[in-house]
């Protein structure tokens, strides 16, 4: 990385900061409803190196991309050009809304996650820049700042009414850990992997995620739809669907669109199974575990309708394989990933099979990610920056 930059600009680096992507273990879907997730940060990571310039410039590579951008931290507007920069962007440009002191950098940007594939390259990056400018900037967010800072970014610059999971996960995340996080509050526990002799397994099903700005949108508007429904219904002010038990919402069915009902039902239940999943991380129950994961998938594909062939295939046929407890998408879903919990020495075999088998019944190239649980967003060099 360091040679890269050197490559690049003609000097070494002075700074690398690095921020993980993550794995949903279970709680999709739940994050802007005020729900309960469960995450973990995975070893695949954005990087960033950088020097610190006099003026008020960036000057960017994203190696990966092989594309180039200058912005002027004076000017910072969309860039239609460079989609890719508008997270540089729109990080710098809350920070200088909150009035932080913000430096221009020679910056190469890379990265080890796949990207578009529902590990969160997007809010790594955003986690990432904001590492960076705190450390030249010498400022230090609090950490529900910095990731409801990623979700303005998110929300009101990129233009996806995502929840704030992501964000916090790689900010705050721990070695060996997931993180189980309600939404509401942001109140928050790291809990140890415990399941023993078992792995999780992170399969890319090659489909990129292209769709999903707008049907995620969709997803969050249809979710308002309930809560207003729900609340017109039972007479209620609730502020997110967090706030109705199954029960309500089988009162409110005879007065709602089934569509409309599905949603909120898998919500709900996603919710329940999310909190039961976050006792089982502590029992280290790995089949109670596995029949969450498989349960929150069925939901995710007949009610809420953000699965697709891909996903779904791979899921079914994991199902199928020994050593296997449970299988499910994860993240926003319309292609990315499934994550499956599966017994460690069935783990080499279990990965090579699916591969094969889901090849074959799709004719798409899958691909397994070897991670384990990472830290969360940090600096990795820091010299005397000038
Ligand atoms: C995306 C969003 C998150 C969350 C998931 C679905 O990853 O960024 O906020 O809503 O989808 O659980």
């Amino acid at each position: 990385m360091a040679a890269d930059f050197e490559a690049a600009f003609g000097k070494p680096p002075e700074l690398i900061v690095r921020a993980p992507g993550r794995v949903n273990l279970i709680g999709e879907h739940t994050d802007y409803n005020g729900g309960f997730v469960l995450p973990m940060a995975i070893s695949q990571a954005t990087f960033i190196a950088a020097r610190p310039r006099l003026d008020r410039r960036l000057h960017v590579s994203a190696v990966l991309l092989q594309r180039w951008a200058t912005v002027d931290l004076d000017r910072l507007e969309h860039n239609s050009e460079e989609p890719w920069a508008n997270y540089l962007i729109g990080v710098a440009r809350e920070l200088e809304i909150a009035g932080h002191p913000l430096r221009g950098a020679d910056m190469i940007v890379t990265s080890s996650l796949p990207l578009g594939a529902g590990l969160s390259s997007s809010a790594s990056l955003e986690m990432a820049v904001l590492k960076l400018f705190e450390t030249m900037g010498g400022f230090e967010l609090d950490d529900d700042e910095a990731a409801q800072l990623g979700r303005r970014v998110e929300n009101d610059f990129i233009g996806v009414s995502t929840g704030i999971m992501d964000q916090l996960i790689i900010r705050v995340a721990r070695e060996g850990h997931a993180l189980f996080l309600d939404c509401q509050d942001l109140s928050r526990e790291h809990v140890p992997l415990s399941f023993p002799r078992t792995a999780f397994v992170i399969m890319d099903t090659g489909v990129k995620r292209e769709v999903a700005a707008s049907k995620y949108n969709e997803r969050v508007a249809q979710c308002r739809q309930a809560l207003q429904d729900m609340n017109a219904i039972l007479g209620r002010t609730a502020q997110t669907l967090r706030a109705f038990t199954a029960k309500e919402l089988e009162v409110c069915r005879p007065s709602m669109s089934d569509l409309i009902y599905r949603r909120a039902r898998h919500v709900i239940t996603e919710n329940a199974r999310t909190q039961t999943a976050s006792g089982m991380m502590k029992s280290g129950d790995a089949t109670a575990m596995g029949m969450l994961m498989n349960a929150s998938h069925e939901s995710l594909a007949t009610d809420y309708e953000v699965t697709g062939p891909s996903l779904d295939a791979m899921v079914r046929i994991a199902h199928t394989l020994e050593g296997c407890f449970g299988a499910r998408m994860t993240g926003g879903g319309f292609g990315g990933c499934v994550v499956s919990l599966v017994e460690a020495a069935k783990v080499a075999a279990f990965s090579n099979t699916l591969l094969e088998r889901y090849a074959s019944e799709t004719g798409n190239i899958g691909d397994a990610l070897i991670s384990t649980p990472s830290a969360g967003a940090g600096v990795v060099l820091k010299g005397a920056i000038s």
